[in-house]
């Protein structure tokens, strides 16, 4: 389709919605962030001078190749893995391990499978001191949120994909955390259970105090959720370009054949595509035996 649109022009509403979101607080601050992995094999640099701010109550996505270190920096920023040089501050502390005050949601299932929906979301509650009463108050409040008051005593296998990421969003967000970090949290969910759980958190973010730092291989997904997009480069992760998001908001559906949506896209893909062809160059081959091939033959050969 023919598209003049430039993706950075904004019109004077979403020029006016950056400008206030510039002068909310930093909530998340990376500075020259540097991340090498040492293996037997040797020094891989996953990340190499990552600069970006977050501020209170905005959306980033961060987008890029496969192995460009999406993972790494969330979990570096959720505490949960070291960082080599530069700077990673909440709130200006330095992160230096888990805390309630990053919410952590990934892409697999990460449910305590003998647990109830409601205990499940209980549990980092309880850990952290909470009586069982203000727990199960603050736990129903925010099970209904997420549209599962209904399932509370379910068990995680009684759930369908989409159930049981909102199970884990709400056990992320029953902490109440100052930022939400999403590690491809719809990847594994089909096409029409994705689009309803993107409406279902914009939804959520809108009414509730949260800051989201979400991660996705998605084009579309990250230009339907995003404020601004952090594109990243493969080998080594570095940033390439942020992108603000000329697609106004509230965002709905309709908006994906927009003329702002298709030149965001377009965009994206320019610069994702042409690193796309060289991220697997040091995975190997997929090489089928042989004999594996005559097993298949023999297997199908059933007369
Ligand atoms: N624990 C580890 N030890 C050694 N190397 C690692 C480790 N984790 C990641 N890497 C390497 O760091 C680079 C970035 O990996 P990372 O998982 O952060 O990428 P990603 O962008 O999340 O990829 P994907 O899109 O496939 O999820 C890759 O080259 C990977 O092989
Ligand atoms: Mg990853």
């Amino acid at each position: 389709m023919e598209n003049d649109m430039d993706y950075l022009k904004q019109s004077d509403a979403v020029k006016a919605r950056f400008d206030k979101i510039k002068q909310r607080e930093v909530i998340l601050e990376v500075k020259g962030l540097d991340k090498v992995y040492k293996t037997a094999k040797g020094h891989t640099t996953a990340l190499k001078n990552i600069n970006f701010k977050v501020h209170r109550r905005e959306f980033v996505c961060v987008i890029g190749p496969s192995g460009c270190g999406k993972s790494s920096l969330i979990r570096i920023l959720a505490g949960l893995e070291s960082y080599s040089g530069g700077e990673a501050l909440l709130d200006n502390e330095p992160i230096d391990g888990p805390c309630r005050q990053r919410g952590m949601v990934f892409q697999g299932y990460t449910l305590f499978p003998w647990l109830t929906v409601r205990k499940n979301v209980m549990f980092g509650l309880e850990m952290n001191g909470a009586t069982n009463e203000e727990a199960g108050r603050e736990v129903d409040l925010w099970l209904e949120l997420v549209g599962l008051e209904k399932f509370t005593q379910a068990y995680p296998h009684e759930l369908s994909g989409g159930m049981k990421q909102r199970v884990a969003i709400a056990r992320a967000l029953v902490n109440q955390p100052r930022i939400l970090l999403m590690d491809e949290p719809f990847g594994a969910l089909d096409a029409q259970t994705r689009a309803k759980m993107q409406s279902h958190l914009l939804e959520i973010w809108r009414n509730i105090d949260i800051t989201i730092l979400f991660i996705t291989h998605d084009l579309d997904e990250a230009i339907y959720l995003a404020d601004r997009i952090l594109v990243l480069k493969a080998h080594p992760g570095e940033v390439q370009e942020i992108i603000e998001v000329s697609v106004p908001r509230p965002r709905n559906p309709e908006q994906f054949n927009s003329p702002e949506f298709l030149a965001t896209k377009a965009r994206l893909e320019a610069l994702i595509h042409p690193a796309e062809k060289t991220e697997h160059k040091d995975e190997p081959d997929v090489h089928i035996p042989s004999r594996m091939i005559r097993f298949v033959n023999v297997e199908d050969n059933v007369e």
